[in-house]
């Protein structure tokens, strides 16, 4: 692929924080951006050129949207694939959503990164409420049951301890599941890795994630890893990322769990975009996970990423929000407002990065 103008228009699917995070830095590089969201508060829409506010569906309106662009990409994985599909073949779509057809169901993915002989939790796959009583025989308890599609900020899931009762396949929706042993993990860490057009590969630095009733609160870089956990999760995301021919960015999440006297790396879950445990590379790091993910879709070249010191992000969920004033007075301390209308309960609203010397 040739690389984009300095005129081009970068079509984003998907207009939440993660598609106006993309927007800014794709302005920064002098690029046009078109955003394509059904939910006419986009906080995306607040920040681009042109919008279209229709459904992934709407063919009508996503041929429009593609005659306006130089170059289609997206800020979550579930695009329904005949839309990817449409779109694909009219424009470039990146990454390729082959890959889509891969991160959209944790089986699949799970069976993906096995054959690459990356370890994941024991999983088995749940049909039917008779399937789970075996599922649960084959991978004991406590284990984790989720749909094999759709779930996000832990929903879908459902944690499954001793006596489980086999209705659960009924309260997650009678639809396709997938049961996974419970990881007992010392921590979670995740890598954000872009590859470009040009097969280059760079890594941000190992991510310690916390989450709060399973949504993320806090991340903080460097994770609290060996540099041998740190070497093989850097490792386990460039293995993913060449095996899918990526273009743009990705996160992988991962357990670290004690393994003997060491530790071993399971991976978690694929997030085929840009990711909140990436967000401090904003104002931590010397170029940002957007402005990479922005250049790679481009076909520009990659930076190579440099930490400015310890770094700590922390989400503002639901009323938290309300707090922000105070936050802008917190010396080393930025302060991202997504601009959405309407707090509940767990609501991504904003985010802070605060960066610290290191010793
Ligand atoms: N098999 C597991 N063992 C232990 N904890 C888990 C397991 N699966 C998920 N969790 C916890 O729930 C969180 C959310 O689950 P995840 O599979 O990442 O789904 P989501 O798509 O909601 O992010 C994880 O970050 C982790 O804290
Ligand atoms: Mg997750």
């Amino acid at each position: 692929m040739n690389a984009l103008g300095p005129d081009a228009t970068v079509g984003i699917l998907g207009g939440g924080q993660l598609g106006r995070m993309l927007a800014l830095a794709a302005a920064r590089l002098g690029f046009k951006c078109h955003v394509l969201c059904p939910d006419p508060r986009s906080p995306a829409f607040d920040v681009v050129r042109r919008v279209t506010e229709a459904d992934y569906a709407d063919i009508a309106a996503l041929d429009r949207f593609v005659a306006d662009v130089d170059v289609v990409t997206y800020e979550f994985e579930n695009v329904p694939a005949e839309t990817a599909m449409f779109l694909s073949a009219r424009k470039p779509v990146l990454p390729d959503p082959k890959v889509l057809a891969i991160t959209q169901d944790r089986l699949v993915e799970k069976e993906f990164v096995n054959g690459l002989g990356i370890a994941t939790a024991k999983f088995a796959p749940v049909d039917s409420a008779d399937g789970l009583t075996a599922a649960l025989a084959a991978i004991g308890q406590p284990a984790v049951l989720k749909t094999r599609r759709f779930g996000y900020d832990g929903k879908g899931q459902m944690i499954l301890r001793d006596g489980a009762d086999p209705a659960a396949f009924e309260h997650l929706g009678g639809q396709p599941q997938i049961l996974e042993a419970f990881v007992p993990f010392e921590r979670e860490i995740s890598v954000v890795a872009a590859r470009g057009s040009d097969g280059a590969i760079e890594c941000f630095d190992v991510t310690e994630n916390e989450h709060q009733d399973h949504i993320l609160k806090t991340s903080h870089v460097p994770a609290a890893v060996t540099p041998a956990v740190a070497v093989q999760a850097r490792r386990i995301a460039e293995t993913i990322a060449e095996a899918f021919g990526y273009v743009g960015v990705l996160a992988v999440e991962m357990f670290v769990v004690r393994d003997g006297g060491g530790h071993a790396v399971l991976v978690n879950e694929i997030a085929p975009r840009v990711h909140n445990s990436g967000h401090w590379t904003i104002d931590g790091a010397s170029v940002s996970q957007f402005e990479q993910h922005i250049r790679a879709v481009a076909g520009l070249p990659l930076a190579k990423p440099i930490r400015r010191g310890r770094i700590e992000m922390i989400n503002l969920l639901g009323a938290e929000v309300e707090d922000y004033r105070g936050w802008l007075t917190k010396p080393d301390t930025a302060v991202h407002l997504y601009g959405k209308t309407g707090i509940r309960p767990g609501r991504k609203m904003g985010h802070v990065t605060r960066v610290f010397p290191e010793p």
